[in-house]
């Protein structure tokens, strides 16, 4: 059967050859850098209409982690164009974390519409290094479709860790590797992942971040591994859930 998996590869490979050119010249990156966060745009609108359900309760008890002045000091790491806005508790004060600073546009108008938070900043940095969000400063950290595009996941993971008060949640949910490798997703996934990951900014279909969250530091884990609706194949089987330090 690898052999089935590599022949379609393949025919990717050649699809992208363009785009493979691109990249081995250094080119690629910069594009995609640029243009990501229009396309994110689009995608994130068909995506939340999907998962507004999914989302409306994954954050429903988010006000459980207000602290002692009543108030969710809340960071999203990888928060793109700030499509998770609309489902924070008023009064929530957020600060915006993105490793890509051509999100600023987006985010400025998602921020605009959303008078109900307090934005606190914009930071540009990696998950996997928040050295300007101090130690023990965030009651609540939240990542959506991030994991996938980040080469050290438990490293994100120690990051959430540290700059989370003791008792503050981490929610997430995120795409990952079908359980199953008898599946058409789990196909799919292992024939486009190459080009998928060249084409969408490092995106990965293959992540096993549920191994990731098992292993990590919080004391408490809740995690379920969904289907999502109304997605495109490839990006159907999730985790969704919250861990606590
Ligand atoms: C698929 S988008 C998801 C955006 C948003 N969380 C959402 O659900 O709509 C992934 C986001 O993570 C950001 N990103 C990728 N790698 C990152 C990293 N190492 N650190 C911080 N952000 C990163 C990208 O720039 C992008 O904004």
């Amino acid at each position: 059967m690898s052999l089935f998996i590599l022949t379609f590869q393949l025919i990717l490979y050649l699809l992208a050859f363009p785009i493979y050119v691109l990249n081995f010249i250094g080119i690629w990156d910069k594009i995609i850098k640029k243009l990501f966060p229009a396309l994110l745009f689009r995608l994130t609108e068909m995506y939340n209409k999907s998962m507004e359900g999914i989302k409306r309760d994954l954050f429903s008890n988010l006000s459980y982690f207000e602290n002692a002045s009543k108030e969710i000091n809340l960071l999203e790491i990888g928060c793109g164009t700030g499509a998770n806005f609309k489902f924070y508790p008023n009064g929530c004060k957020i600060t915006c974390l993105d490793l890509n600073p051509n999100f600023q546009s987006y985010l400025s108008k998602s921020q605009t519409e959303s008078d109900h938070l307090k934005f606190e900043g914009f930071v540009v940095a990696s998950a996997d290094n928040m050295t300007p969000v101090p130690d023990a400063s965030m009651d609540v950290v939240v990542c959506t479709l991030l994991v996938c595009s980040v080469p050290n996941t438990p490293k994100v993971l120690d990051e959430v860790w540290r700059v989370l008060k003791p008792g503050g949640a981490f929610y997430f949910l995120e795409h990952v590797a079908s359980t199953d490798d008898s599946t058409l997703v789990s196909y799919l996934q292992r024939i486009l992942n190459p080009t998928w990951r060249l084409c969408l900014d490092g995106c990965d279909l293959r992540k096993t971040t549920w191994k990731d969250l098992e292993k990590a530091k919080f004391s408490e884990l809740k995690l379920r591994h969904i289907q999502a609706p109304n997605v495109i194949k490839p990006i159907t089987p999730h985790i969704v859930g919250y861990a606590i330090k």
